[in-house]
């Protein structure tokens, strides 16, 4: 099974499950952040949108990607602010990003299924 198929699979019972990591990993974003607003934020892997509504509350404008259609149902019925926009995209491959400028992007709980970080870092130049 692709990583792509297991977290279609996953979607469902990602936000239900216990998971510290997927908490910690919450807390730890908003505890850093919380002191900064943002023109614009690249979500990459935005998954069920578990912190996509909270960039929103520091951002004017969100752009979460992610590869799992799964995943993204489940964004896009949690946050329906008119500032996020969601995208289907595979990291690993060229994607349609909007803006050419950003101030921030995240890879939050994403890295780890991604072999070739010199691409991904490739394409969000900093
Ligand atoms: C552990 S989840 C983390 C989701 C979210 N960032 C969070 O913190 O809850 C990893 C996410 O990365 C996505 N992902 C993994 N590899 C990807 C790739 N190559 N392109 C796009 N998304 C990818 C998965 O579909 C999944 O939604």
């Amino acid at each position: 099974m692709s990583i792509e198929e297991a977290y279609n699979d996953w979607s469902s019972i990602y936000d239900q499950n216990q998971n510290k990591t997927r908490d910690l990993d919450k807390a730890v974003t908003e505890d850093i952040l919380s002191k900064y607003q943002f023109e614009t934020v690249l979500e990459m892997g935005c998954g069920t949108g578990k912190n996509t509504d909270w960039l929103v509350s520091q951002a004017n404008q969100v752009f979460s990607f992610d590869f799992s259609a799964g995943m993204l149902v489940i964004a896009k019925d949690k946050v329906q602010s008119e500032n996020v926009q969601f995208q289907k995209a595979d990291l690993t491959k060229e994607w349609d990003a909007q803006n050419e400028f950003t101030d921030l992007v995240t890879f939050n709980l994403v890295l780890e299924h991604v072999e070739d970080l010199g691409f991904v870092f490739s394409l969000t130049s900093f």
